[in-house]
């Protein structure tokens, strides 16, 4: 079967990179030329340019056990060393790593060298508690400099984390426990979020009270000050524990492939994935990555990545990256609004931060609000955007760049995965022509092929399936304990290359244009649309903040299309018939895509379905526009939502 995506939104907007900018790039268009001749090479150099190895490596990559990849095998680093001490050492020990701001308005400046001494003591804190190399380190903290000091300790001892999103249940917690065996937890008595102090203790004590491996300690950060119950001989308070032990710790090297952590991502089916990724492949391109794809200056940037360190961004492009890197960034504990709708703006205009890396779904959510808000404060600072996690709309990436960016700044859409562990395709800032809407291409080192059902690649300009075609350094090493699966889910539709589970087109420049989830495609009528190319439609529509499209079956086009649509703010009011708003709604995007994209309903409505991590599950309104009963919504942030959404829709 040939798999074709139709694809009819055409978006024509280019923007070259200013020469002022391209002038300064750190990125060189060499980069390409020199993957395109060697790639093994160029990642070899990559890796003896970005990192300090206590052992050399010879040999690049061992790729004798497909899908098994070893990178760098005979080497040997420490990863914390790599983002902490070696940067005291050049003489940086002043600069600040952390602009730490909490969400009620506490702040702290933390330089290299007080990382470095924090992670230390922290990792001889995890020694006497008996953490060995190769031991799981449960990590469920809010966005406090104390979670980076938890997982560089780890990184230092050799052991494993596993940072577990602190939205997250006592349920979700404890099958992560399982899981990957975890004996220690890190943990806070609390964090703040939405102008309220939320306990997080309460929720460890449930997991491990219901989990099967046996927690022999917790250690409690003091974030909130609230009660805790406390399990005597068990329960530690870190700061007591890290006053307790020797301030020096020497790092060790470690082999290139000892296992750096887990991080769980949800699958179509079944449990969470346990993403396995490594040490020294992982910071190679996490850090060449972030440094080349955000054109970091790191004696005059200030960063900010606005993830949580319990998803991978925040991993890659909180931690790890930014800290090999030598980087100054902010890190803020709390929501967008909280306590005014201009919080971020406020604290770019604080720190004076020059790089801001975020997702759609926040950007559409500032879009609804509105420009005046942004406004209020001064963000001139900016000089490089960055978007990830879904396809950026077109006119999301313009108000983006326009209205944050002043209009003249690149914004780089980045596409990767958990699995990937870094950005596999973006830009290059100073080098590649902007496209809105599109992430455009394979990073240098990177090989992306888009394919037809058979594995067959598409020639042209047809969508397809996404692929890599070959192995690479941040590649996930496997799925915790289930090395089948591992091969299954990735490997096995293709044989001999990944298949990342995305739909995607190239346009006739050769740039790359992510189409969703696979799926995530509708089928209307024997043509295959994509549910994000509709979505881009709907928001480029004057009054639309966010929609959400979905397929839903349908008795003579197989499947139709369905749209939720949020109006913005400004235009809620004038909108006082939703029926011809839907209509108008529908007319435009048959305008713009043509009849067959029209959808068969447009429902205006207020909130839409979320993951904690900002991601829309399209799942449950199909399940609405099918008239069936909701599915599980427990991965929900919010779980009223779908209640609230179907009444709207009735
Ligand atoms: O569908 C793609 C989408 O997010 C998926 C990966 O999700 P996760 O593992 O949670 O990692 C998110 C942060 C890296 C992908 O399979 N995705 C991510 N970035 C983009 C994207 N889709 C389109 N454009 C992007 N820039």
């Amino acid at each position: 079967m040939t798999v074709q995506i139709d694809h009819a939104l055409e978006e024509i907007r280019r923007f070259r990179p200013s020469p002022e900018f391209a002038a300064q790039a750190v990125a060189d268009a060499r980069l390409y030329e020199e993957a395109a001749a060697d790639r093994l090479g160029f990642w070899a150099e990559q890796a003896r340019d970005l990192l300090t190895w206590s052992t050399p490596f010879t040999q690049t990559l061992d790729w004798s056990n497909p899908p098994f990849a070893k990178w760098f095998h005979d080497g040997e680093l420490n990863v914390a060393y790599n983002c902490l001490d070696r940067h005291v050492e050049a003489g940086l020990g002043d600069r600040v790593a952390l602009h730490f701001e909490g969400e009620p308005g506490d702040s702290r400046a933390i330089t290299y060298a007080e990382l470095t001494a924090e992670v230390k003591r922290a990792a001889n804190a995890l020694l006497a508690l008996g953490v060995a190399a190769g031991d799981r380190v449960a990590i469920y903290l809010p966005m406090i400099p104390e979670a980076v000091v938890a997982m560089l300790a780890c990184a230092r001892i050799g052991a494993v984390h596993s940072v577990v999103f602190g939205g997250f249940s006592s349920k979700s917690l404890q099958a992560r426990i399982d899981d990957a065996q975890a004996e220690v937890v890190i943990t806070a008595d609390g964090g703040y979020r939405k102008g309220r102090a939320f306990p997080l203790k309460p929720t460890v004590d449930e997991a491990i009270e219901a989990a099967e491996t046996t927690v022999r300690s917790v250690l409690v950060v003091n974030r909130t000050g609230e009660d805790v119950a406390w399990t005597e001989g068990r329960d530690v308070w870190w700061a007591d524990q890290l006053a307790a032990v020797d301030a020096e710790h020497e790092a060790q090297g470690f082999n290139a492939e000892q296992p750096l952590f887990i991080l769980y991502t949800s699958g179509t089916t079944g449990n969470p994935k346990g993403i396995l990724h490594t040490s020294g492949g992982y910071l190679t391109q996490a850090a060449f990555t972030h440094k080349n794809v955000f054109d970091l200056h790191p004696e005059r940037d200030v960063y900010w990545c606005t993830a949580d360190v319990g998803w991978i961004t925040g991993h890659s492009y909180v931690v790890y990256g930014p800290l090999a890197n030598g980087a100054t960034q902010v890190l803020y504990e709390g929501t967008p609004d909280t306590p005014h709708p201009g919080r971020w703006w406020e604290i770019i205009e604080k720190y004076q931060v020059s790089i801001l890396y975020t997702a759609p779904t926040a950007i559409r959510s500032f879009m609804k609000q509105g420009r005046d808000v942004v406004h209020g404060f001064n963000v001139r600072s900016l000089r490089l955007l960055g978007s990830v996690g879904e396809p950026i709309n077109p006119e999301a990436w313009i108000w983006y760049r326009h209205v944050i960016g002043g209009g003249s700044i690149p914004v780089v859409d980045t596409w990767w995965q958990t699995e990937t562990g870094a950005i596999m395709i973006s830009a290059l800032p100073g080098i590649t022509d902007l496209k809105p809407g599109s992430a455009q291409v394979a990073i240098p080192g990177i090989s992306i092929d888009i394919v037809d059902d058979d594995g067959t690649p598409i020639e042209g300009e047809g969508g397809g399936l996404l692929t890599i075609t070959e192995p690479w350094p941040s590649m996930l090493r496997g799925i915790w304990g289930d090395p089948e699966r591992f091969k299954e889910t990735y490997w096995e539709k293709f044989g001999d290359r990944y298949f990342a589970g995305d739909g995607a087109r190239r346009d006739e420049d050769g740039d790359i244009w992510l189409l969703g989830r696979v799926d995530d495609v509708m089928n209307v009528s024997g043509h295959r649309l994509s549910t994000a190319e509709i979505e881009s439609s709907l928001v480029a529509h004057p009054w639309t903040a966010e929609a959400a499209v979905v397929g839903a079956s349908d008795e003579t086009t197989g499947q139709a299309v369905v749209a939720f649509v949020i109006l913005k703010t400004s235009q809620a009011d004038q909108v006082t018939d939703v029926v011809a708003a839907s209509d108008e709604l529908r007319r435009h995007v048959a305008l713009q895509i043509g009849a067959i994209a029209r959808p068969r309903q447009v429902f205006i409505v207020n909130e839409l379905p979320k993951t904690r991590s900002g991601k829309i599950m399209r799942r449950l309104l199909r399940d609405l526009a099918e008239g069936r009963e909701i599915g599980d919504t427990t991965t929900l942030a919010d779980t009223s939502i779908m209640q609230i959404i179907s009444e709207q829709v009735k």
